[in-house]
């Protein structure tokens, strides 16, 4: 596997709040949002919407799940999965990890 990028130490990325890592750095096609949920994990998805084009990173995150700020799509932050309209399309997933207090993402390859 790939190197992870270090996204943060855990304690600046509060519960419901989501860290942004730029496509460039990732190596992937779309920004990365990694969300702190509710449930105390890390998780990360693609950071546009699979509708149209919104930042997931700016939507408002609810235990597991994140709602998109534009049209209110939500997906499921373990799964990506689209778990109401107007999404139809899943989220891409990516790994994420935290070691000795830091969030570690190792983005998906391809
Ligand atoms: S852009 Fe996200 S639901 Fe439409």
């Amino acid at each position: 596997m790939s190197e992870p990028i270090i996204v943060g130490k855990v304690e600046d990325i509060p519960e419901g709040e989501a860290e942004v890592v730029d496509s460039e750095d990732a190596g992937t096609e779309d920004d990365i949002a990694v969300f702190h949920a509710e449930d105390g994990n890390f998780y990360a998805l693609d950071d546009t919407c699979t509708h149209e084009t919104a930042p997931l990173s700016d939507g408002w995150i609810e235990g597991t799940e994140v709602e998109c700020p534009v049209h209110s799509a939500k997906f499921c932050l373990k799964s990506g999965e689209a778990l109401c309209l107007p999404a139809t399309v899943a989220a891409r997933t990516h790994k994420v990890e935290v070691v000795d207090g830091e969030v570690l993402l190792y983005p998906a390859a391809g």
